[in-house]
């Protein structure tokens, strides 16, 4: 996978926790174009993590990525804290995995605390494209995250709200009262997501007008020991709970494409020959699932195994 060099421009406090960074190409030529809703794919020391851009996506001068700082500070999200102008960061080309329905009619946009940035990036498009748009931003007080940038596009259109439940009582208002042929875009905490989409199932809303980005929004569970036999290989290893099987692979000197090791690219894909996948990517459909003959490596488990694999 090819990667190119962005250097630290600008380095912003956007909420407490929040650092919004500006990367720039080194010789400031324009960087590429890139989808609303897209990611892009950052080397952060020891790791690669994905951030959503939320700048401008029209031959920008500059991505714009905002970071919550996560856990303990280990992981990326330390690493690109510490950045400072005048640093420079591995990237790889932003991908799509968001992209705005074109034909939709209307936008209705929903997200929860740092989830904001891909629904920043989707209001920033409709607003240009002249599309009827709303958004609903729930986030904890005093957190909100681009809110004057959210105000100055939305203007009328943007409803936040601190408290969960006069969000949710208001969002249901919403969803029962949107025009034939609204798309909606939601990214938040999984479990926010979920929500969103059920009450959105419960008033009638069909699959193919929810879409939303899980991106890196929460922290999978440890998930129990399983076995692997690895058929071509002629051994099989046990994956650990907390680890996964494509860090398993890798130990075993098997490397295994991979980009986002959040099991949203679909790069770490492998065959399964044997055992039931517990699939927890958001990259493979329902109907691809269903046939457990691949799994996600970076983040997939066994619900029946020993799970068997090609490699
Ligand atoms: S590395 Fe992206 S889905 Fe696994």
């Amino acid at each position: 996978m090819s990667t190119f060099t962005l250097e630290v421009t600008d380095v912003v406090d956007a909420a407490p926790g929040v650092r919004t960074l500006t990367l720039a190409r080194p010789d400031r030529r324009w960087l590429p174009s890139f989808t609303p809703g897209s990611h892009l794919v950052l080397e952060c020391g020891p790791t690669v993590n994905a951030y959503s851009l939320h700048g401008e996506s029209q031959m920008p001068e500059a991505y714009l990525i905002s970071v919550l700082r996560s856990g303990s500070g280990q992981g990326g999200s330390g690493w690109l804290h510490a950045r400072r102008p005048g640093d420079t960061v591995l990237a790889r080309a932003p991908r799509s995995l968001f992209p705005p329905v074109q034909k939709a009619s209307r936008y209705l946009l929903i997200a929860a605390g740092i989830g904001v940035t891909p629904i920043l990036s989707h209001l920033r498009a409709a607003v240009r494209w002249g599309h009827p748009v709303e958004v609903h931003y729930l986030h904890r007080p005093g957190r909100g995250v681009h809110l004057e940038e959210l105000r100055d596009l939305a203007g009328g259109s943007l409803h936040r709200s601190t408290d969960r439940v006069e969000f949710r009582a208001a969002l249901e208002q919403r969803l029962q009262r949107q025009p034939l042929g609204t798309h909606l875009y939601c990214c938040g905490p999984e479990s926010f997501m979920d929500a969103v989409c059920e009450m959105a199932a419960h008033r009638g809303w069909p699959a193919e007008r929810i879409h939303t980005e899980r991106f890196g929004t929460d922290v999978l569970e440890a998930g129990e020991a399983f076995d692997v036999v690895l058929s071509v290989s002629q051994k099989t290893i046990t994956v650990a709970p907390g680890r996964s099987l494509l860090e398993e692979l890798e130990g075993q000197g098997i490397p295994v494409p991979n980009l986002c090791r959040q099991g949203f690219c679909g790069e770490c894909r492998i065959d399964v020959t044997g055992g039931i996948p517990l699939h927890r990517d958001h990259y493979l459909q329902d109907h691809e699932r269903a046939t457990n003959d691949s799994l996600m490596c970076c983040v997939s488990r066994a619900a029946s195994g020993p799970l068997e694999v090609p490699l």
